[in-house]
């Protein structure tokens, strides 16, 4: 931090807003990189995300078994817009601008259900669930140049799916979403290949809270091991009280040596040997002994479709997947699908779901939805203090005159292919990325 701090010296003190080269500042001769706290807190910079990331980029949007039969539709605000994903009369899948053409007021005022079509209660326009204007009370008063084709709910620009997760994106000019996943495609299929048809489904069910600290924290939240050991002390001795084996190897601040890892623009993950537990691991004993017979049919199941290798890359690590910007999959001893968008520069408003394989048994979902609850659910082992640790991150920001430099230097001495997942060099990627974009737009 020397050097970079000894440059910035004289602007430490009554330092103002600084440009958006200097938001994130790294020097590899020095080992050093700093994210200026002025991004956490300032209403500038989230505007600016809004512009490029949250409209350039491709956001999710949901998965297509939320969706599963024609007139199936969720409402959900996406990149800050009230949008309607849902599955049409004729099965297509739709992402809509929840937005009356006539004024703008939402056509559709329920989170999720199964419709013929929408109707806006400010004048009484119904569409069709593909978007076009079917009809309205007095339409003919418009008079015969009046285009009803043109009238209908806009369309997302682009909308595609990656095995049924799908994204949007408001630049008709993006590249194609398969392009933009790059890595994370290969972190998707291991998720997937837990299901023996390859097909997941969401849980029904959504957590939502929100949490009092900018949204880029949690991205840092999710991948960064380095918390752990302190954050999640509580769990840690409650799983060693389990018999859960949580000596640490040599080397490592955990109970095994993962690994953090650049997937490519902007998407990163931990990528760990299994110590959590998963319903598709090998027997851990937290899972009681009931489960043990169980969980051996499945992994003899994967074994048999994916062959040994496969099989234990499915079953016997586990990762916390980043999608650039705003989307995690946390697939350790449940599948949770964690989405958050910011509300205002301290304040996200967090959604989770559970993803299983469609096969699961009853008592494979309860021992799921377990799971889901109790490490990451909002009650759960972890959440309530990685959300107090955030909320704790972001009072900190507001001495960021005095204090401006957040360090993510962990593992900078050695190869940026070569980190832990207790360094930070996966999540110098997100932010690498982050400033990439942001700079564009300056
Ligand atoms: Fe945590």
């Amino acid at each position: 931090m020397e050097a970079i701090m000894a440059e910035n010296k004289g602007r430490t003190k009554g330092e103002t807003m600084r440009n958006s080269s200097e938001w994130v500042l790294e020097d590899r001769g020095a080992d050093q990189f700093l994210v200026n706290r002025q991004v956490f807190i300032s209403d500038d910079i989230l505007q600016k995300e809004w512009d490029v990331i949250f409209r350039t980029c491709w956001i999710y949007i949901g998965h297509g078994s939320e969706i599963r039969n024609p007139g199936d539709f969720r409402t959900r605000k996406v990149a800050g817009r009230q949008m309607i994903f849902c599955r049409d009369k004729d099965g297509a899948v739709r992402a809509m601008l929840n937005v009356c053409p006539h004024r703008g007021a939402l056509v559709c005022r329920e989170r999720e259900g199964n419709a013929r079509g929408f109707f806006c209660m400010y004048h009484g326009w119904t569409f069709q669930t593909d978007g076009s204007l079917r009809s309205g009370p007095g339409l003919d008063a418009y008079g015969p140049k009046f285009d009803k084709a043109s009238h209908g709910l806009v369309q997302a620009p682009r909308l595609e799916h990656y095995r049924d997760f799908y994204f949007i994106n408001f630049d008709p000019n993006a590249v194609s979403l398969s392009d933009y996943l790059a890595g994370a495609k290969e972190y998707i299929d291991i998720v997937v290949d837990q299901s023996p048809s390859g097909q997941m489904e969401i849980v029904s069910g959504t957590q939502e809270y929100d949490i009092k600290a900018n949204w880029k924290l949690l991205v840092e939240n999710s991948v960064d091991d380095y918390h752990i050991i302190t954050t999640h002390s509580t769990w840690i001795n409650y799983m060693s009280n389990s018999g859960v084996d949580m000596r640490r190897p040599k080397g490592s601040l955990l109970p095994s040596l993962g690994a953090g890892k650049n997937l490519g623009n902007g998407h990163l993950t931990t990528d760990n040997p299994n110590y959590r537990g998963r319903p598709v691991a090998r027997w851990i004993s937290v899972y009681g002994e009931e489960a043990k017979e169980d969980i051996d049919n499945i992994r003899a199941e994967l074994v048999a479709r994916l062959g040994e290798a496969r099989a234990a890359r499915v079953a016997d690590t586990n990762r916390n997947l980043v999608i650039f910007p705003n989307l995690v999959i946390n697939d350790g001893s449940s599948v949770t699908v964690r989405n958050f968008t910011p509300v205002s520069p301290g304040l996200m408003k967090v959604t989770s779901w559970a993803l299983g394989p469609v096969e699961e048994t009853e008592a494979q979902r309860a021992r799921r939805l377990h799971a889901f609850l109790t490490f990451y659910g909002p009650g759960g082992f972890a959440t309530p203090d990685d959300v107090a640790a955030l909320e704790a991150a972001q009072e900190g920001y507001a001495a960021w005159r005095e204090a401006p430099w957040n360090d993510l230097s962990r593992g900078m001495y050695k190869s940026e292919d070569d980190q832990l997942d207790t360094d930070e060099g996966h999540i110098r990627t997100f932010w690498r990325r982050w400033k990439d974009l942001m700079e564009t737009a300056a």
